[in-house]
């Protein structure tokens, strides 16, 4: 139904350039937008992109069909969690919800504030309620990237990958123009690309790094995944850091892995004298490594791995630390908060996280600060493209089959729904 409404909208703007040639903008110029009183058309090989409601861009066509990008131009940028309720319900096909809620700087304070706010909530709303009622409300919606406001509140990063990848991160306008970030009402699909034979000696395969524009301390994100990126090289990560105080602000990795073998796994990377013990991690996640320091072997940080069949015991105790709850779409024990974009939200209240990272041996406050939310994929480098981890069923090496097997990338994108940051 989307696609429907979307192509009408395409075929008007198609006819309008066509009529208008003459007059039309040049590429990289407005195009339309709020108080914008020029020419809305543009040249040949163009086509007017809409990026919020008050700027609008010429940007090259896409080199395949003139199509679908343009389907943006129907977008408009949701803010509400009524909209996000519609969309989430209506495109239910293979699919799921990962979340997390990431305690940084204090976990005392995190706690504390829950606490205190919970007995005003359940006093000014409801007074008979239940224990997961009086929670309710004890994170609330700050910020809902959908659709179009993926590309107001996150930037493109065209940076050289730190981890050496075989990869080359394009900028927005050029991620949009070959389709390699697709935006549509709800949606954004970013990818690698999957049609070029790479050069040996030239740069490595285009791919994507978004990163939001703003910094969050002690948050609960909510993304509602449809796809991430699998097969052979790939290495995607969903991680929050602050790269410019990198380790000091501690890194969060919420969804990482690599040449699909574990493409589930949550590490946290961090400065000295912070270390993980199985023992008081009341989570259904198996820890894999357990200390956090950047300097200790090679930088694997304190990982922890998703069980394979998710179980959703008693309530989870809030006390300190991060935790990360992970759902399949068809789940029936995820939240109804989770799954109707609701402004608030109740960790508290959701069952045992699969990761459950506590502050019994790190002082949390003293290895988080503000971060940045992270979503990139590389393909090879320091830990994909490692020969002792690029699997042996994996054809040729690493870089080899980077450069030489474009088709074997079609599955490597990020399709995401939506992305909720509570506060
Ligand atoms: C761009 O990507 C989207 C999402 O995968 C796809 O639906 C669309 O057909 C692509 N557009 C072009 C012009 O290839
Ligand atoms: C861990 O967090 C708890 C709960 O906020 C707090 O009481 C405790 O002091 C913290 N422990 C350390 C070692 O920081
Ligand atoms: C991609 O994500 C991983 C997080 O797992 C990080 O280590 C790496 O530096 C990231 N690359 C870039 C360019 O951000
Ligand atoms: C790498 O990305 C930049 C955009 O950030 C683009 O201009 C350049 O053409 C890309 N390189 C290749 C070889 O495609
Ligand atoms: C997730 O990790 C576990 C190890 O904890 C592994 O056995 C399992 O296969 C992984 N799940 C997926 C979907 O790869
Ligand atoms: C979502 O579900 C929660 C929990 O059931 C409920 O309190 C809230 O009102 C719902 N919000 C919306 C927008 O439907
Ligand atoms: C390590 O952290 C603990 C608290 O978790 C603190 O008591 C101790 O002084 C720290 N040690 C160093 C060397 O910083």
């Amino acid at each position: 139904m989307v696609q429907g409404a979307a192509i009408s909208v395409l075929f008007a703007v198609l006819a309008a350039s066509l009529e208008a040639v003459q007059a039309a903008q040049p590429v990289w110029a407005q195009c339309g937008g709020i108080g914008w009183a020029g020419d809305t058309t543009c040249v040949a090989g163009t086509y007017c992109y809409q990026y919020d409601p008050w700027y609008y861009q010429c940007l090259p066509s896409p080199s395949t069909t003139t199509s679908s990008t343009t389907t943006s131009t129907t977008t408009t940028k949701p803010t509400t969690t009524t909209t996000t309720k519609t969309t989430t319900t209506s495109s239910t096909t293979k699919s799921s919800t990962t979340t997390s809620t990431t305690t940084k700087t204090s976990t005392s304070t995190t706690t504390s504030t829950t606490t205190t706010k919970s007995p005003t909530t359940s006093t000014t709303s409801k007074t008979t309620t239940t224990t997961q009622a009086t929670t309710t409300g004890a994170y609330k919606l700050s910020d809902s990237f959908v659709g179009s406001s993926w590309l107001t509140g996150f930037d493109h990063m065209a940076i050289e990958d730190p981890t050496h990848g075989r990869v080359n991160y394009t900028d927005q306008a050029f991620a949009i123009a070959q389709n390699l970030t697709f935006v549509s009402k709800d949606t954004i699909v970013m990818r690698a690309d999957s049609w070029t034979t790479l050069d040996a000696s030239g740069p490595g395969r285009n791919s994507v790094r978004i990163q939001s524009k703003k910094q969050y301390t002690t948050n609960v994100l909510v993304m509602d995944t449809r796809h991430m990126p699998e097969g052979c090289a790939t290495w995607p990560a969903f991680w929050t850091t602050l790269v410019d105080n990198w380790p000091a602000n501690g890194e969060i990795d919420i969804i990482e892995g690599v040449n699909d073998v574990s493409p589930n796994q949550s590490t946290l990377h961090t400065t000295s004298n912070c270390t993980m013990s199985a023992t008081t991690m009341a989570q259904t996640g198996n820890l894999v490594t357990t200390d956090c320091d950047y300097e200790v072997n090679y930088n694997s940080g304190c990982g922890i791995q998703v069980d394979k069949s998710l179980s959703y015991g008693p309530p989870f105790n809030a006390a300190g630390g991060g935790c990360i709850w992970f759902w399949s779409r068809n789940d029936a024990s995820v939240p109804a908060e989770v799954k109707n974009g609701s402004g608030a939200v109740s960790p508290a209240t959701w069952g045992t996280p699969y990761a459950n990272f506590v502050n019994n041996s790190c002082d949390f406050a003293s290895h988080f600060g503000p971060e940045n939310i992270i979503i990139n994929l590389t393909l090879c480098g320091d830990w994909a493209g490692n020969d002792a981890i690029y699997p042996s069923t994996c054809p040729q090496t690493c870089i080899d089959h980077v450069n030489n097997d474009p088709a074997s990338f079609k599955d490597a994108y990020w399709d995401i729904a939506s992305l909720r940051v509570y506060e």
